[in-house]
């Protein structure tokens, strides 16, 4: 690596590299990654595209300047929109010849380059773009996954300033590392994606997209609760990191259930009802003989998201605090998400009745604290339920 890379970068770049290694969830994953790449450069903003079906899709977005402008513990919330894998814009040329582009200044870029920038963003949110570095995430077998776009390098000072070529190489090292782990997030993805796609085969009901919506709304409450009960942020990542897994097996018991009962059009006999509850022991004891922190949390989820505050859930009717918080936050989520949308057996929901039912629950069927967070956080939750359309 080049001299003028410094210890202090290196050592920056060691403890990230550690960190990536560690997170195993996609989304938490990206996001860390965007954080690191930023903090490699300096850079007070940046997004991250993954490439599906040969677009670029926007997953993350931070932005320290629009950041600071919101209250604390609130998330910026971003347009999602996707580019086209062309010359026309910058992230897509980028991809397009897999190598890095480094722009001094968005408003001065040459009238003959293909590319140009888009100032939309910039109206809308009131900010500057100026300094632009994007950069291909490659696999080590050469294939584009995606670009990580930084914005605005700061010299030492908070003064904006170009990109240099020791943050291309600090960024390209840090991209290399970041695929690699972005892969293996991928795979455990995608081996939670396979049990769930298991448990839709048996039951329809509970699709590839509500079980990434239910997740998404209960690690996006669990972070409001977090910064709350000041849990470190650290901490409440990598808590989050495991709830998300965990969240999206909440109804993976549906597979011990007969077939005859699982999909039966009509509504169930009370004897069948009490065939159904037993959904949430069945998924618990999948998880029950391992020690990690994901099966103590995904045993939780299964056996307590039917669980209700004023104690007359089931299956163990719990009451109040004695059930997990997984399963407190679970039941709000799963709630939320099945009357928003359509199920064979009923319509969607318009959003102000589905909001009515959520308050009305409170202290009744939900934990009030978790209401009141499922409210503030709200705007998000909206973004995740536009995120993961049902298909
Ligand atoms: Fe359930
Ligand atoms: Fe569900």
């Amino acid at each position: 690596m080049n001299e003028t890379i410094r210890d202090d970068q290196l050592r920056l770049l060691f403890e990230l590299d550690a960190d990536l290694n560690r997170i195993q969830d996609l989304d938490l994953l990206l996001e860390e990654v965007l954080r690191g790449a930023r903090l490699t450069a300096n850079a007070d903003a940046g997004s991250i595209y993954l490439l599906e079906s040969s677009q670029l899709q926007i997953r993350y977005s931070q932005n320290e300047t629009l950041q600071k402008r919101l209250p604390a513990g609130e998330r910026l919330v971003y347009s999602i929109f996707s580019l086209d894998v062309d010359n026309k814009t910058i992230a897509g040329y980028c991809a397009l010849k897999g190598r890095a582009l480094n722009i001094p200044d968005a408003y001065r870029i040459p009238k003959k380059s293909p590319y140009s920038f888009n100032p939309q963003f910039d109206r809308l949110g009131h900010y500057e773009t100026h300094s632009i570095l994007a950069f291909p995430l490659k696999t080590n077998t050469g294939a584009l996954i995606g670009v990580l776009q930084l914005i605005n390098a700061r010299d030492s000072e908070g003064k904006i300033r170009t990109f240099t070529a020791d943050d291309e190489r600090l960024v390209s090292h840090f991209g290399t590392s970041a695929t690699l782990a972005l892969q293996r997030a991928q795979l455990t993805r995608t081996m939670i994606l396979r049990m769930t796609k298991m448990a839709e085969l048996r039951d329809p009901k509970e699709t590839g997209p509500h079980v990434n919506r239910v997740a998404g709304y209960a690690t996006e409450i669990y972070q409001r609760w977090a910064s709350r009960h000041q849990v470190p942020s650290r901490e409440a990542d990598r808590i989050s990191d495991v709830f998300r897994m965990a969240a999206m097996l909440h109804d993976v018991g549906k597979v011990g259930i007969d077939d005859a009962i699982l999909k039966k059009p009509g509504k169930l006999e009370p004897a069948e009802y009490e065939v159904m509850k037993t959904h949430t022991n069945i998924g618990a004891s999948l998880f029950e003989d391992s020690l990690s922190d994901f099966d103590v949390m995904a045993t939780q989820v299964s056996a307590t998201h039917h669980e209700r505050w004023d104690g007359t859930g089931y299956p163990t009717g719990l009451k109040g605090q004695a059930i997990p918080l997984w399963g407190r936050i679970t039941a709000v989520a799963d709630v939320y998400d099945a009357l928003s949308c359509h199920r064979v057996y009923k319509d969607a929901w318009p959003e102000e009745r589905v909001l009515e039912e959520i308050r009305t629950q409170s202290a009744r069927q939900f934990d009030p604290e978790v209401v009141d967070l499922f409210f503030e956080c709200l705007p998000n939750l909206r973004q995740i339920f536009e995120r993961y359309p049902d298909v």
